[in-house]
């Protein structure tokens, strides 16, 4: 069977279920309710809404892009203004220059999803950014490029053994799917060193899963490492050749799609692993189980790999090893197999930080169907849907006021005024006594300083 069909005889339509997608080298389209789907790069936006998916990452793209530049400005600005002694000069001119080539070589790479020319300025987009935090950017996982790539063999190769440990062999017509892929190689690892037909690896980050797609069929890409604690002025920013040992057998492929709502019909998948990935979702784990339950058909496994280091979520759902047992038979499994396993993790040798990890790895068997769990409603309509009214909440309304606030002191800023002048403004306005104003003031005014210096994360 072809790549493309044993992909498409799996593929069920993201927005309205039906088993009705039409899949070409070129794009997708639902023969139900007609959704289309691109194919960009070879890879398949198999998204409920593909476009507004592809809107929101040329978005992140275009910020990444800016942020990179800014970067680069900040360094050219201190090696005129802070007369550096010739060390510090060659370091800011190494990461200027970088910044620089980076922006220009990530451009090029996500060139084919479109940047156009945005209409919006780079603060509108800050300014948004602090109200709506974007969890997930699109360098949000970057090291794993370079782990996966360059300079993480030995890593790889652990995480590697641990898996195939977990999940014993799998049939020779099966199907692997592997959510949260990040950079793939994992995912390569385990189709290379197995005989099966299709494995999937499914991530909905475009700058990794094109990196992923294109170095797995035996294309090098050369970006830049940014280690985060650097062992020299050159390690500040290393440029790397991101490849794989060999291109991949035929039958991996990559799709980018969102893991809670899969574009997958029901059993299409013998095996699904998510590695490093239950803890980092906004499902609660009893609901994810669900979903992945259906992905399998009786008999199918579910391994599920890393640390259960719960971020981010109420007290209730940041699950042990213990519990994930435990439910896994209300979500129609059966614990087969658990071990942990010591995991180098990081170890860029441009960096003195590194991490040693415990990971489990737990295998599980679907045993029966259980209902699939909804998809979660994370957000509510008004903020899903742009055609809904936003409803005047209680806290919309300080917000409102504090902004107000904000405004007025950002705007008694003219380059004369000090914080006390400020202050003796804010009592005349009735806003605050004067006393009280100045600490407020300059607490305020801290954090905005601290804020514009601070490194976002796109
Ligand atoms: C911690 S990383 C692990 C990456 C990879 N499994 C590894 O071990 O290197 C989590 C991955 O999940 C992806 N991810 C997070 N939420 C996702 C979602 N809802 N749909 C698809 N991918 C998602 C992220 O983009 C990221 O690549």
């Amino acid at each position: 069977m072809k790549e493309v069909d044993a992909l498409e005889s799996r593929l069920a339509c993201p927005a309205c279920a039906a088993a009705a997608i039409r899949l070409s080298e070129l794009d997708g389209r639902c023969g139900e309710c007609g959704t289309f789907f691109p194919v960009i790069d070879s890879l398949p936006w198999l998204f409920p809404e593909p476009e507004v998916a592809l809107s929101e990452w040329r978005g992140r793209l275009h910020l990444l892009l800016e942020h990179l530049s800014r970067e680069a400005a900040l360094h050219r600005r201190d090696l005129e203004r802070a007369h550096p002694g010739e060390l510090t000069r060659q370091r800011l001119r190494h990461l200027a220059s970088s910044y620089e080539d980076q922006g220009r070589r990530v451009a090029e790479l996500l060139a084919p999803i479109g940047l156009g020319a945005r209409q919006e300025r780079y603060e509108v987009h800050l300014a948004l950014g602090t109200r709506l935090p974007l969890s997930q950017g699109l360098t949000t996982y970057y090291s794993n490029v370079h782990r996966d790539w360059s300079w993480g063999e030995e890593e790889n190769r652990v995480s590697l053994e641990a898996v195939r440990n977990g999940l014993g062999a799998l049939d020779p017509a099966g199907a692997l799917l592997v959510l949260g892929s990040g950079a793939g190689r994992l995912a390569y690892d385990l189709h290379q060193s197995s005989s099966h037909t299709l494995t999937v690896a499914l991530d909905f980050n475009p700058l990794l899963a094109t990196i992923g797609q294109r170095v797995s069929t035996g294309e090098a890409v050369e970006l830049y490492e940014f280690p985060i604690a650097p062992r020299s002025i050159a390690a500040h920013a290393v440029l790397r050749r991101l490849a794989a040992p060999a291109p991949a057998r035929p039958g991996l492929r990559f799709v980018l799609a969102d893991a809670l709502a899969t574009p997958f019909r029901a059993g299409a998948f013998d095996v699904v692993l998510t590695p490093w990935f239950v803890d980092i979702v906004p499902d609660p784990l009893p609901a994810l189980m669900r979903r992945l339950n259906r992905l399998l058909p009786k008999g199918g496994r579910w391994v599920v790999f890393g640390s259960l280091a719960w971020a981010d979520r109420p007290p209730a759902e940041c699950f042990s090893l213990e519990e994930l047992l435990a439910l896994a038979p209300e979500a129609g499994f059966e614990p087969m197999l658990q071990a942990e396993h010591e995991i180098p993790y990081m170890r860029s040798p441009a960096s003195r930080h590194a991490r040693l990890e415990s990971a489990v790895c737990a295998c599980f068997v679907k045993r029966r169907e259980v209902e699939p769990a909804a998809r979660p409603a994370t957000r509510p309509d008004w903020l899903e849907r742009s055609d809904v009214a936003v409803p005047a909440l209680p806290e919309f309304r300080e917000q409102a006021l504090s902004t107000r606030v904000y405004a007025f002191i950002m705007a008694m800023i003219d380059g004369q005024r000090s914080i006390r002048d400020m202050a003796a403004l804010m009592e005349q306005q009735r806003l605050m006594p004067a006393a009280d104003a100045e600490p407020a003031i300059r607490r305020f005014l801290q954090r905005m300083h601290e804020d514009a210096r601070r490194r976002a994360d796109f």
